[in-house]
Formats: structure tokens, sequence, C-alpha cells
């Protein structure tokens, strides 16, 4: 779980890709469970299945397909990762976050990364989607942050700061474009955890008390990479289940999936109106 990847192997990767592209995106989308079927919208779509792709880690997770859609949404030259990887399923926060690395090796601007996750504040219900205001690096704290070991100094700072992880301008154009569909919009702070097992209710309480609204198994890596790199940060979680702060309730897959189609239309809506204002 401590494979590394080297330069050249993200450059390998990246050359690949734009051999392929008929067009140079500006935005990049990652989609987490449930919610990748934003991918379907995209119109003169370039798919390249990321089996093809040198050094691409492939899901084994149901509900993850595993597809690069590039095209064109709301007029905007997209770069849609359909599915992602977590740490969780063996693969070392390299390969996990080395789609955005290639992504920075494109140029692109700004990520805009979704997933489910699990409502620890008590105002959220599943079928809430939540703009990410800033997240807990717990993982990170835990020493699995992507940035270990020796510094790329030709792709980042070995500091990088995170204190606008996610961009100013980009939650208020979210909230503009949430606005305008008329879909309400919850704020808070995502609690990126190793997973694979759900929190247990003492793990849950923590978290609360720390400060997290809600929790999820992905997203943190991408995110601590893409600041490195110098792109802009927008993500979304969709509230997929209550956390069960009291042990009273258990948590599936299933109803993380389930959730994602109630959400989806949001996160398309949303997505899109950011897209247009950009
Ligand atoms: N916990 C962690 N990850 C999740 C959850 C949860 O309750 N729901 C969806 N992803």
């Amino acid at each position: 779980m401590f494979e590394k990847i080297t330069l050249e192997q993200i450059k390998e990767a990246a050359a690949e890709v734009r051999s392929r592209l008929a067009i140079a995106p500006r935005v990049g989308l990652i989609l987490g469970s449930g919610l990748n079927t934003l991918a379907d919208s995209v119109e003169n779509a370039q798919i390249i299945p990321f089996r093809e792709l040198p050094h691409w880690p492939l899901s084994t997770v149901m509900g993850h397909s595993g597809q690069l859609v590039v095209g064109n949404l709301e007029g905007q030259p997209v770069f849609v990762m359909q599915g992602r990887v977590h740490y969780y399923e063996g693969y070392s926060m390299a390969q996990v976050t080395l789609p955005v690395r290639v992504m920075q090796m494109l140029k692109i601007e700004i990520l805009v990364v979704t997933n489910a996750a699990g409502g620890i504040n008590p105002n959220f219900v599943p079928g809430d989607m939540m703009l990410i205001t800033d997240h807990l690096n717990l993982a990170g704290m835990a020493g699995l942050n992507p940035l270990i070991g020796p510094n790329l100094d030709e792709i980042g700072p070995r500091f990088p700061d995170m204190s606008q992880a996610y961009d100013r301008l980009l939650l208020d154009l979210a909230r503009g474009a949430a606005k305008k569909a008329g879909i309400s919009l919850q704020e808070g702070v995502y609690a990126g955890l190793s997973g694979p097992s759900f929190e247990t209710p003492a793990d849950l309480r923590f978290l609360r008390v720390a400060g997290a609204d809600a929790v999820g198994m992905s997203t943190v890596p991408e995110v601590t990479v893409a600041r490195h790199g110098g792109m802009r940060v927008l993500g979304f979680s969709g509230i997929s289940n209550k956390a069960n702060l009291d042990g009273s309730t258990i948590t599936t897959h299933e109803e993380v999936m389930e959730a994602g189609r109630v959400i989806t239309p949001k996160m398309e809506k949303v997505i899109r109106g950011v897209l247009r204002s950009l």
C-alpha cells in the first residue's frame, strides 16, 4: 500500500490521455458512489476506459464504473472521472491521486469532486446535498497524506497551504447556482476517513465534537493533491444516510447507492449552473 508513482509515470499517463483527446479540458470532475450518471450528459463525449491507460488505478467497488469521459458540459470542456478508487481498496495514496496529477499535467484549472457521505449534522437528512466548505484530514493526521515522501518540487511546494482548500469564489458560484435552480444546499465540513468499515457510534460522536458535518471515505486525498498542484477545488457531498450516533440503525452500501439516485439530479443542476457561470 506504499506503491510509489514517479513523475515519469504521471507524464506517461498524461501523454497517453493527451494523445487521445480532441479538446483541452479546463474542468476536471471526480464523481462519487452512486453519483456518476452525470457523465452520461457530457456532449461530444470521448470515452476512454481506465484500463487502457498506463498506471491508472482500477476500481474494485460496486457502483463505480471506470472510464474517463471528456467532452462538453454547458459549453465548458470537461474531463470526467466516472468512478474513482479509494485507499481502502488497497491502492497507495499516490495511486489514488494519480488522476489528479494527470489533470494537473493537462493544465486543468478547476477540480470538482463529489462523494457520498454520512450526515453527522443533525439537521441533515438523506437526499440532502452539502457544499463542502472545509475538510478534516483524519487519514492525513494518522499518517496517510498523499504528499508524504520526497517532494516533487516541479509540481508543487513541500508545505502547501490548505487554508482555502475549497475555493471561495467557486463556493459562491455554487451557492448562486443552487439558488437559481431552487435547490436547497447544506454546507459543512467533510471528515475523510480511510474506511472501509463504517464508523462506530463512538467514532461518530468524536467526529461531531471535532466539527464534522459529514463523513466519508474519499475526496480528501484528491483535494490535497489538487491544492498542492495549484488547482482550484469545489466539492459536494451527497448525504446518503444519517450517521448513527447512538447505534440504533445500520448503514449499508445499498442505501448509499439508492440515495445517489435522488441526489444526482440536484448535483447535476448545481454543477451545470457553476459551469455556466465560469
Ligand atoms: N460513513 C462513511 N462513508 C460513507 C457513509 C457513512 O455513513 N455514507 C456514505 N459514505
